[in-house]
């Protein structure tokens, strides 16, 4: 899927296929610097950060290993509230693991907050988190993300695994919606 298949639907291209691919380029060399000579579990959140994990892993020259978590957060529409439910669970133990938490976007930073407790609770060695994008102006708690792509306004975004009404995934690009596209 390409811009050009969203039609009136695309307001902006916020951020293009290669300025992703550069800064996922950046990220894997820190990981890779900072984890060297370690076990490294990666945890992809689905579904929204398969496209990230895809690509920040097989820039990784470390030997890792991969797992991933489905969770949904209750509350109204688009607003995540912070209880989060597990859809599905590590197949992983990670009592002593090196854990990587890879995830599309902190937005609220809700779920994450619940997910790296819930994470440490299992006595994992370290819990970090890689996020593609962060919304600096929509945090409601503050989550420590290690590695993160790109600070973005406070605007819905879509592609690069992020979704609106499960649709955009799969644009190799992060857009912003015209308003005629919510209402379709
Ligand atoms: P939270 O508000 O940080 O808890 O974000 C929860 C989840 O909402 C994220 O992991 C995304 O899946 C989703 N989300 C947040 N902002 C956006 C957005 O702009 N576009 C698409 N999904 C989003
Ligand atoms: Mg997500």
């Amino acid at each position: 899927m390409d811009a050009s298949d969203m039609g009136l639907d695309l307001e902006k291209v916020l951020l293009t296929e290669e300025q992703i691919d550069q800064r996922l380029t950046q990220m894997a060399a820190q990981i890779d610097a900072d984890y060297a000579g370690q076990n490294l579990l990666l945890v992809g959140v689905l579904k929204g950060a398969v496209m990230v994990m895809a690509d920040l892993s097989r820039k990784l020259h470390s030997q890792v290993t991969m797992d991933w978590m489905a969770v949904s957060s209750y509350g109204s529409g688009t607003k995540s509230s912070g209880v989060v439910r597990i859809l599905k669970d590590l197949d992983t133990d990670i009592h002593g693991r090196d854990v990587l938490v890879v995830e599309d976007i902190v937005d609220s930073g809700l779920t994450l907050s619940w997910l790296l407790a819930n994470l440490k609770s299992r006595g994992a060695k370290s819990v970090e988190i890689a996020a593609l994008l962060r919304k600096p102006a929509a945090a409601k708690v503050d989550v420590p993300v290690r590695y993160v792509g790109f600070d973005i306004p406070p605007e819905f975004v879509v592609g690069f695994g992020l979704d609106f009404a499960e649709r955009y995934r799969n644009l190799p690009f992060v857009g912003t919606l015209a308003p005629r596209a919510y209402q379709s």
